[in-house]
């Protein structure tokens, strides 16, 4: 199934110039971008992004790592995008993480991990809406 996702170029990566080769990456495995900006999280946007995770131990630190920098955001669509993007990022856990993922390539530790993709296609319709409105 044609599916769409919203993918996040996190802080860390985008501060350490990498946004251009993750966009290279989604290109090479055939996602089409159909929307794509650079903005920076607040704490009132991040709390609704988030929205599932707050009262976590890692909340008040992940909202402080998506505020600290821009973020660049892209609608991204292909077959199967939710799993293909998942499998790209790599895990949250760096102990986990594939070699050649994005995570293994970019992500410094647990919250600074680079990327961000939709779990499931409710989140992403949900996501979506956030990040680029209805
Ligand atoms: O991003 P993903 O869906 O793979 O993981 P999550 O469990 O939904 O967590 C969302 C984000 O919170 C992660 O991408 C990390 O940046 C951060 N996190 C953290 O800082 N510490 C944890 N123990 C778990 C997640
Ligand atoms: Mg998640």
């Amino acid at each position: 199934m044609i599916e769409q996702s919203l993918f996040l170029i996190k802080p860390n990566a985008v501060m350490q110039g990498h946004v251009g080769h993750i966009i290279s990456m989604l290109e090479d495995h055939g996602f089409s971008i159909l929307k794509m900006k650079l903005f920076r999280f607040d704490e009132e946007l991040s709390r609704i992004f988030y929205a599932e995770h707050i009262g976590k131990e890692f909340f008040n630190r992940l909202q402080s790592f998506m505020c600290s920098g821009d973020t660049v955001a892209l609608l991204l669509e292909r077959e199967d995008a939710i799993h293909h993007l998942r499998e790209l990022n790599g895990d949250v856990l760096p102990e986990k993480r594939q070699p050649g993922t994005i995570r293994a390539l970019y992500g410094a530790g647990i919250t600074e991990n680079g990327v961000h993709s939709s779990d499931s296609l409710d989140s992403a319709k949900r996501e979506i809406e956030v990040i680029f409105g209805a």
